[in-house]
């Protein structure tokens, strides 16, 4: 070849491949460039133009680069015969790809991602010759009869190189470590065998044929067995010969290949089991969400209801003179406490649901785990033993200190009722985890990072991985009827993940369970002082009150309660008419208690449209479940009292007329 700048074909069926691979040569100056995108294309070109190289993929639609290059070598096509042949292929088995490369006589072989390594090919081949190397065969051999006789049959297919005893066979060998060995049994100087176990010494995979006198099954097998790849018996075919060698040489090729193409299924199977466990954890993740969304919406009409019932219900008990039926005192009873129970529920559903509102502050959790530790001893039955390992050097979370409690508990009553045993153990243990890199157990997000974390273990019966899918579904349990509601983890879920936490759950069935509970770190600005919770008397108001609800069952008990505490009410059923009302005379009103969640317009706006006449105005805003608005941003709204249905009467009115007093 000259070196003459080339005339090169591109044949590749992607264009942006073959844009790319023009990008690369142009670059590196070789500008006489012509294209094909199919083997037909391809064809035509070498045809009417004398192409000086070419480059193919492999699959070629119509053709394959294989095919193609038989073509051209057959010397029927009008470019020559002899052009060097490049593949680039995106082929995944090099060695298979080069070793087929050779038998098809194509020059070259690079997979795509090597395309940088083109050019300098390119050169290589303009400076140098275009044949592919020929495989290199020392042959170790005393008798000239049998040398030539090999070299003749050999010749076209090695570059054969010669040694007449052992010895010399060796510093051959080892002067140049030639693709395979042709060797002599029995030699002068050094025996055959000698020889063989030195090559293989210093070059475990070196191709050696032993060629012997005569054969027994007892000779080839132990040949084989010292590590001789084939053998031939004396005297051989030419035939025989030439097939014998042909695969000793190749051996390492198919060895190689097959450890490339092992290595490859595995690589696939290993992102095929990384694609399945995603697509679960993404199918868990929205089920998570649906439930989520289903419960909370379920709490909250299911909230509206409650509080009718227990507000009537209270009512009717006031209405109850001290000669009433006592057993209709005792079915009130029954009633309210009924809704309690329900309520207590529908705190368990919002709290899943992370509907329900809560008041998280920046604290350490020490004490206040401390302090659960101690309940939580005086609940558990004297035979399970209680051991702790809280840290008190701890960074501040942000944690509300009632659902801390409730974390605890359940997790506490659920180790409980799986220790069976006479030695059963809970620990509680509270500590800073850093560097966390894993996929949360409950709505399976990735999780990583510094956080707090809060375990409780037990060596109770375990839970099954069937099961374990299962833990955190609201209403899952595997208690008897009436034992277990399934709703513990689903709450535990809802508190852990609206405190922007983790969880993580390890279980074999008969090892026992560990719950941890990651809660991400705020810095140290934590407070622990106890909340100042009010739950002062009753006490009787006056003051003119607008109660705004969309649900006329709420209003009117609303109504009727503040009525009998002694206020003055307006019910507004219709927040817009509420609005109109109070702007004919904003000065008429002393405090509101609106919804939050209303058609048309929501509890905060018709606060704020109201708050931008009447500053000072007390608004008291009730919300079921909401996800605009919590606490927070209640308060920055100038919104002076926050709560959440079902509302308790006895705090409702101590807070009204205390926002009256100071309002
Ligand atoms: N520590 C544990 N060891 C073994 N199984 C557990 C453990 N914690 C939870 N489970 C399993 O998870 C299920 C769901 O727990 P979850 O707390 O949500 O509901 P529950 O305990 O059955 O009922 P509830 O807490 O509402 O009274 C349990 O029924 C139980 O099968
Ligand atoms: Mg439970």
């Amino acid at each position: 070849m000259t070196t003459a700048e080339p005339d090169i074909l591109i044949v590749n069926t992607d264009a942006r491949s073959r844009r790319q691979l023009r990008q690369t040569l142009e670059q590196n100056g070789f500008s006489k460039l012509s294209e094909a995108g199919t083997g037909t294309a391809a064809i035509e070109t070498l045809n009417l133009m004398a192409i000086d190289v070419l480059i193919t993929d492999i699959p070629l639609q119509d053709l394959d680069g294989w095919r193609l290059t038989r073509l051209v070598r057959s010397g029927v096509l009008g470019t020559a015969s002899d052009i060097p042949i490049i593949i680039v292929s995106t082929t995944y088995s090099e060695r298979i790809a080069e070793i087929t490369a050779r038998e098809f006589g194509v020059n070259r072989f690079i997979s795509f991602e090597e395309l940088h390594r083109l050019p300098a090919v390119l050169r290589e081949i303009q400076t140098g010759g275009t044949a592919l190397p020929r495989p290199t065969l020392l042959l170790i051999e005393d008798h000239p009869d049998t040398t030539r006789l090999v070299k003749r049959v050999l010749e076209k297919r090695f570059d054969i190189e010669t040694a007449g005893d052992g010895q010399s066979g060796l510093e051959a060998w080892n002067a140049q470590r030639h693709d395979m060995v042709l060797l002599d049994i029995m030699l002068p100087v050094k025996s055959g065998e000698q020889v063989l176990t030195e090559i293989l010494e210093t070059r475990p995979n070196q191709a050696v044929v032993v060629m012997t006198a005569h054969s027994s099954a007892a000779r080839a097998s132990s040949l084989l067995l010292n590590g001789a790849v084939d053998f031939i018996a004396k005297p051989f075919r030419a035939e025989q010969l030439r097939r014998v060698c042909d695969i000793a040489v190749r051996r390492e090729d198919f060895i190689i290949s097959n450890e490339q193409f092992s290595q490859r299924l595995s690589e696939l199977q290993k992102n095929e089991t990384e694609r399945i466990q995603m697509q679960n954890q993404l199918r868990q993740a929205q089920k998570m969400e649906a439930i989520g969304q289903l419960t909370g919406g379920i709490a909250h009409d299911f909230n509206n209801i409650l509080g009718s019932i227990m507000g009537y219900t209270s009512l009717a008990q006031k209405k109850l003179s001290p000669d009433s039926d006592r057993k209709l005192a005792g079915y009130l009873a029954e009633v309210y406490r009924a809704g309690e129970r329900a309520r207590d529920l529908i705190s368990q559903m919002l709290a899943f649901s992370r509907g329900s509102t809560i008041t998280p502050r920046a604290m350490v959790l020490t004490p206040l785990v401390k302090e659960c530790v101690m309940m939580m001893r005086s609940t558990l039955p004297t035979t399970i033993a209680l051991l702790t390992d809280i840290a008190d050097n701890i960074p501040a979370v942000m944690m509300d200190t009632v659902q801390l409690h409730q974390l605890v508990m359940n997790l506490c009553i659920n180790a409980r009722d799986a220790i069976e045993s006479e030695t059963g153990s809970i620990e509680i243990r509270l500590h800073t985890i850093t560097g966390i890199q894993t996929n949360c157990s409950s709505c399976h997000h990735p999780v990583q990072g510094d956080f707090v974390e809060l375990v409780v273990q037990d060596n109770g019966q375990g839970i099954n991985a069937a099961v374990l899918q299962k833990i955190f579904d609201p209403f899952f349990t595997t208690k008897d009827i009436g034992k277990g509601t399934g709703m513990g983890l689903s709450m535990v879920h809802g508190i852990v993940h609206g405190h922007g936490g983790h969880i993580l759950v390890d279980s074999k069935p008969g090892k026992g369970t560990i719950f941890r509970l990651l809660f991400p770190l705020i810095g140290n600005t934590g407070d622990t002082s106890a909340e100042n919770d009010s739950t002062q008397e009753p006490v009787r108001g006056s003051g003119h009150v607008m109660v705004v609800d969309d649900d006329p069952t709420l209003t009117g008990y609303l109504k009727e309660l503040l009525q009998e505490r002694g206020y003055l009410v307006t019910a507004l059923t219709d927040s817009r008419e509420a609005l109109e009302l109070f702007e004919r005379n904003p000065q008429a009103i002393d405090l509101v208690l609106t919804d939050q969640t209303m058609p048309r317009l929501a509890g905060d706006r018709l606060a704020q449209a109201m708050l931008a006449q009447r500053p000072d105005l007390p608004v008291i805003l009730c919300t079921g479940y909401s996800n605009r608005i919590d606490a927070v941003k209640a308060r920055q709204l100038n919104i002076r009292g926050y709560f959440t249905k079902p509302v308790d009467p006895d705090r409702l009115i101590s807070l009204m007329s205390s926002l009256l007093r100071t309002g």
